[in-house]
């Protein structure tokens, strides 16, 4: 007997289960599917995100940066620390408690709001009457029925050629971030976003890490300005880096893996590491969906085919995340998410693709949204620029951390803000303003006569914005 639905959600990560839970609270009968299995078997909603992504990425980059403000900056304080060690075993299991915290908060907001929930994999069966059939297979067999579908299945790490992941030696983000011991020597293939953080994670701890890039520079989609005040920092911290090299063959041992590479001088060179973390990008996941049962269109790399409202080339199936196009950020895939529901229930959801910020969880930590001053220069756009540095803030200076700064472009015709970007202290949580200064198309003036609190590093965002006319008072 087959259960029917208004909206099966196929993946219970940030985009599916966002959605499962807005389409719930607007009155659709709604399921939820998602295969993610925790060590006992149960179920472990969240997605890549909670269980192997941005939630335990950042309990590590906690840990490891309270061990090394202890290691390193507690005697500023005058604060002496004796002995400071640290034991691996017990900052994993505090991730696997936060990890578990979130999983099961996202059970409990399914029974909340009525989302029925189904422990194992979604496949289309074919295209019924009234909708599409959708067997589940796992924990129970279930025949599901919805005139709607929401294909919410994700994404999966790339790997190198020749090197797949056994998570001992050469790891994906997961072995990444459940290594037993701190490595004496790591290598990073990949410069991008998980390389940095977990690169951060483990060089904190005391390895020895070296990022091997492909490209030429670094970070090519941030602002270049704050990508080298980035890179500054980060060389400083000691994370060694080579750019422009040509990975050859990777060979994993018992003890460890040796990494031959071309570097950008043509010379051949091997790396020899303990662990190899390979973070070159993720790859959509459609594993076991069967999207040819009702001839649902993929693209030649695997994405789910979708217009800009995540429609796909079936009437009532949406996609929505990392399985489309678009950055593979789990805000993007929940403003998606809530999107496509409110679509279903005749409303008219939005994502505005302009104002999806990008942080990197770092120290400092690097934040932006909107565009890039190369991308205003290569598209012609006249613009005026206005910077300030956290070493002027009073904050910044209390909290002894004055790395960075905050950098504004605003349109230089109508002032409009068109991109704001920071490296330094709580990037994370600063960039928020720059967007919903964004989303209400305010000019550079508005945010100049906005009540900043003081002393707060909000304060460097309002002097950034003063600079775009010239007119920092305390810089
Ligand atoms: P996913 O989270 O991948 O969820 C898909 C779910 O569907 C999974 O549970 C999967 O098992 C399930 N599934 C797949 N196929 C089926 C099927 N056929 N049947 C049933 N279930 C199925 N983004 C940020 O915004 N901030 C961060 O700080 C951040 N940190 C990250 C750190 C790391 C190490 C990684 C790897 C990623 C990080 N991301 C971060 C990216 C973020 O995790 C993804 O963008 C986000 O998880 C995408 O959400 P999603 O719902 O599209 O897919
Ligand atoms: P990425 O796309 O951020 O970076 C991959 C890097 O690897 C690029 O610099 C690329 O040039 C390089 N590369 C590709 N092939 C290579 C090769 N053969 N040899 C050497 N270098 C090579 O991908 P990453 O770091 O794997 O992360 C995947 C995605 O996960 C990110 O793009 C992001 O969307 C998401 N994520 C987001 C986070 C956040 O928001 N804080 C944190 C971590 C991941």
């Amino acid at each position: 007997m087959s259960k029917t639905f208004d909206v099966v959600v196929i993946g219970g990560g940030p985009g599916g289960y966002i959605a499962a839970i807005r389409a719930a609270q607007l009155g659709l009968a709604t399921a939820c599917i998602d295969d993610w299995k925790n060590d006992k078997g149960g179920p472990a909603l969240g997605g890549t995100c909670t269980n192997v992504g941005c939630i335990p990425s950042k309990a590590l980059l906690q840990s490891s940066e309270n061990y090394e403000h202890a290691a390193r900056h507690f005697g500023d304080h005058g604060i002496a620390v004796k002995e400071l060690s640290i034991d691996v075993a017990t900052m994993l299991r505090r991730k696997n408690t936060v990890v578990k915290q979130n999983n099961d908060g996202i059970l409990y907001l399914f029974k909340k709001n009525k989302v029925t929930f189904f422990h194992g994999r979604g496949s289309f069966a074919k295209a019924v009457d009234g909708g599409y059939e959708v067997s589940v297979t796992g924990t129970a067999a279930e025949t599901l029925v919805a005139r709607q579908v929401i294909v919410a299945t994700g994404s999966a790490p790339r790997a190198l050629p020749g090197a797949p992941f056994d998570e001992d030696r050469v790891l994906s983000n997961d072995g990444a971030l459940r290594i037993p011991a701190v490595p004496a020597r790591l290598g990073v293939i990949g410069s991008g976003v998980i390389g940095l953080e977990m690169g951060s994670v483990w060089r904190r701890l005391g390895a020895d890490v070296t990022v091997l890039e492909a490209l030429p520079s670094f970070l090519g989609a941030a602002d270049q300005q704050v990508a080298k005040e980035a890179y500054k920092a980060f060389i400083k911290q000691g994370l060694k880096f080579e750019f422009g090299v040509k990975v050859g063959e990777v060979k994993a041992g018992k003890k460890g893996v040796s990494v031959a590479y071309t570097n950008d001088k043509g010379a051949a060179v091997t790396l020899e590491v303990d662990r190899l973390i390979v973070s070159i990008g993720r790859v959509p996941h459609t594993a076991g969906l069967q999207p040819e049962a009702v001839g649902l269109k993929l693209d030649d790399r695997g994405f789910v085919v979708v217009d800009e409202q995540c429609r796909t080339n079936l009437p009532g199936v949406w996609a929505v995340g990392d399985v489309v196009r678009g950055p593979m950020l789990a805000h993007k895939a929940e403003e998606e998410g809530v999107a496509v529901a409110e679509r279903i229930a005749g409303q008219h959801g939005h994502v505005n693709f302009n104002t999806i910020p990008w942080v990197i969880y770092t120290s400092p930590e690097i934040a932006w949204v909107g565009q890039t001053e190369e991308q205003l220069k290569a598209a012609g756009r006249a613009y005026r620029a206005g910077s300030f540095p956290f070493m002027a803030n009073g904050r910044a200076r209390a909290l002894g951390d004055t790395t960075g700064l905050v950098k504004m472009l605003a349109d230089a015709a109508t002032d409009e803000i068109l991109g704001v970007h920071i490296v330094g202290p709580y990037a994370s949580e600063l960039i928020s303003e720059a967007v919903v200064a964004m989303e209400f198309k305010a000019s550079s003036e508005d945010i100049a006569r906005i009540c900043h609190a003081h002393p707060s590093l909000s304060e460097a965002t309002k002097e950034a914005a003063l600079a775009v006319d010239k007119r920092a008072l305390n810089f």
